[in-house]
């Protein structure tokens, strides 16, 4: 199965998506993640990328698609959940393009949807172990022993060069300009799921499990149409 996360930033993809993981056996492919792995190991794209992630804009569609091609390829065969990609309209057509031809489909666009007044205050809070990558939060989702990582034990953490308010504004103007028209496109191919991303981290992986459990209903039995029942937007 392949599902793509779609939200604003802060809006709890990289939660979600870590929860699927951990959970339900996908991998994750995170386009931020890649492109922080190519800053941090200093690669043409990398040093490319980093002034634009700083300024909060997007890269250019071609450098993350040549990316994400190869990805896609090496996780053949796994469910696959996608984390910040596709972010414009050209992505998604060449997301589609990617997937026909290697015969696959992709299940769903699941969209967490939340106020942007809320979405400053999740991301100046957000932390993360430096030696295992778990995502904290200050206030939403601390260490249950402070500064020591509930997952490895581990005691340094690390905050996103991007992080910071006046960054947040620039990259809540890229969503709403250049993302946000994939809503009616994935809305059109009757794709689209929105969630409540106002709601507490495990209600909101709740909602996702329950998107989930319609589309493989749906999979494996044509007849009992779950999705549909599921879909807060069936029959538009
Ligand atoms: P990327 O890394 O994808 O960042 P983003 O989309 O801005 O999203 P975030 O990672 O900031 O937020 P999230 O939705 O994952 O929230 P999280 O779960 O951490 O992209 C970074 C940059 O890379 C872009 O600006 C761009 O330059 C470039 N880029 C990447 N992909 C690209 C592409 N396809 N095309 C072009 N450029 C691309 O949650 C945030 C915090 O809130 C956490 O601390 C969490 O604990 C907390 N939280 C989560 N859910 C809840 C909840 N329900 N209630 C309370 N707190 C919550």
């Amino acid at each position: 199965m392949i599902l793509i996360l779609l939200g604003p930033p802060g809006a709890g993809k990289g939660t979600q998506a870590e929860r699927l993981v951990a959970r339900s056996g996908f991998r994750q492919i995170s386009t931020g993640d890649m492109l922080r792995a190519e800053v941090a190991r200093g690669t043409p794209i990398g040093r490319e990328a980093k002034a634009i992630m700083d300024r909060g804009e997007l890269v250019p569609d071609a450098m993350i698609v040549r990316l994400l091609g190869d990805r896609i390829a090496a996780e053949s065969g796994h469910n696959v959940i996608l984390d910040g990609f596709p972010r414009t309209v050209p992505q998604a057509e060449a997301l589609d393009g990617m997937l026909s031809a290697r015969g696959l489909r992709l299940a769903g666009v699941i969209v967490i949807e939340v106020d942007d007044a809320k979405l400053t205050e999740r991301i100046v809070g957000r932390f993360t172990c430096a030696t295992c990558g778990a995502g904290y939060h200050e206030r939403f989702r601390p260490t249950r022993i402070p500064g020591v990582c509930d997952r490895c034990g581990g005691t340094e953490f690390i905050r996103r060069a991007d992080d910071t308010a006046q960054t947040v504004t620039a990259r809540l103007a890229a969503y709403h300009r250049q993302t946000a028209p994939l809503l009616p496109y994935y809305r059109r191919q009757g794709k689209l799921y929105p969630v409540d991303g106002m709601a507490d981290i495990d209600a909101v992986a709740a909602a996702i499990d329950r998107v989930i459990e319609g589309l493989e209903s749906a999979a494996g039995s044509p007849k009992c149409d779950r999705a549909r029942l599921t879909h807060p937007e069936a029959g538009l």
